[in-house]
This record gives C-alpha cells, structure tokens and sequence, in this order.
C-alpha cells in the first residue's frame, strides 16, 4: 500500500504521514510543476522536513516537465525512488543511472493514453512501472477501467522475463476498484482519496488489503 499525501492536509503533512505510519510499505508523494501537469504541490523542501517522521519507502512520482533536474534535491531529501512520466523522458537508461548513482529506484509512468508498448525496451531497467489509471494532476477522479488491459500486458512481460519490476496503479482506487488492479497483476496500489479522506486512516488502509487478499484469492482459487 502507497498512500498518497496530494489527499491529505498538506497544512499538517508531518501528522497526516505519521497517522498511517507503520500500517504501511510506502507513501507515494506526488510531485508536480504547474507545467507539466496544471497543479501545483511540492518538492525536496518539503520532502526533505517530513522525512524523519515517517521510516516507510519514499516513492516520488514526479509529473514535472525537467525531471532530471530534480533528482539530486530529491536524493538528499530522502527519496527511495523516482517515477518519471515516459514523455519527459527521453533516455530511460540515462535516468535510471542517475537515480541509481544516487542512490534511488527508478521507473517509468504511463498515461492512460500512453501505449504500454512505450516501455517494453525498457522494462528489465526499471525498478517500478506505474500505470496510471487517471489523468495526472489531480486526486479524487474516477478509476479508469480501460486502463487495466495495461495492467495484464505489462504484468505478462514482467513474469516472461522473471524481473522484480513492481508494477504500480495509481489513481482512483478504493475497496471497489483495488481488487481489479490487483487481479489485473498489480502489486503496489497507490491511494490518495481512499486512505486520507477517510477519519479512520488505518481502517482504510487494512480494507484496501483485505479487498486486494479477496480478490488474489479468488484469483488463486479459479
Ligand atoms: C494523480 C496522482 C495520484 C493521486 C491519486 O496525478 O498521481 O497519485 O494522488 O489520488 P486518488 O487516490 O485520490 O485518485
Ligand atoms: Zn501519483
């Protein structure tokens, strides 16, 4: 599970993180420029002051035009690992070494319309491929079904060639809809809206996974 901060009080981001703190594998912190995306978060400053309050991986999502200028900050921020969109990265390889020099994971996100094709010559370099399963740039919008074709594609080509690669879905998902992801081959679910507009943050996070076990199990068992 990857809680997305856009959702929470970004007025108290310290004690939102540190209300899910422990119930979860990582906390998805959603970068953005104004520029590439319309809205407007936050970035190293901010990552960097929340860090100590929270010991889960910190998975950056960066929707911003000039990612790579970025990672050096992130890195000494404490960023485990970046996320860059397919469309403002030109050399994957390039990227990922960058990160990895400094001491991140690296992955590529594709937008719902974005090919699952674009990454194929790339995915034995990626630490994490992230299908997004709505329009970046904002939280709370509806769960694009037609994006888990992608889902299965992807999660196909990890399993052929035996790679780690996580594979990511991000946006829209709820007790409803993490159980389609999860059966489509997902295995990192990001959730913003679900977890933080919630009163009772860790009983949100425990249906989520209860939801996604349900439907592994019933994928299991067929
Ligand atoms: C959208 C972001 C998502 C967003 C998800 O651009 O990448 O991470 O925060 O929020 P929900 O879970 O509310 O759809
Ligand atoms: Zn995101």
């Amino acid at each position: 599970m990857a809680p997305s901060v856009l959702a929470a009080d970004l007025g108290q981001l310290r004690s939102e993180m540190e209300s899910v703190n422990g119930h979860v594998e990582m906390f998805h912190l959603d970068v953005m420029d104004g520029l590439y995306v319309p809205n407007l978060t936050f970035g190293a400053p901010v990552i960097e002051k929340v860090r100590p309050a929270v010991d889960a991986f910190f998975d950056c999502h960066l929707m911003v035009r000039e990612p790579l200028r970025l990672f050096e900050a992130l890195a000494k921020a404490g960023a485990d690992h970046v996320t860059l969109h397919t469309d403002v990265c030109p050399d994957p390889p390039e990227a990922g070494s960058l990160a990895r020099r400094l001491g991140m994971g690296f992955g590529l996100a594709l937008s719902p319309a974005v090919a699952a094709s674009v990454i194929r010559p790339h995915i034995s370099g990626l630490d994490m491929v992230v299908v997004m399963s709505v329009e970046p740039g904002f939280g709370g919008q509806a769960f694009m079904p037609e994006t888990l074709s992608k889902v299965e594609t992807i999660r196909a080509w990890i399993d052929e060639e035996g790679l780690e690669t996580a594979l990511q879905i991000d946006g829209g998902i709820t007790p409803e809809t993490a159980p389609l992801a999860a059966a489509a081959g997902a295995d990192v679910f990001v959730a913003g809206t679900a977890i933080f507009a919630r009163p009772d943050r860790v009983e949100a996070v425990g249906r989520l996974r209860r939801a996604i076990s349900a439907a592994l199990s019933s994928v299991d068992g067929s």
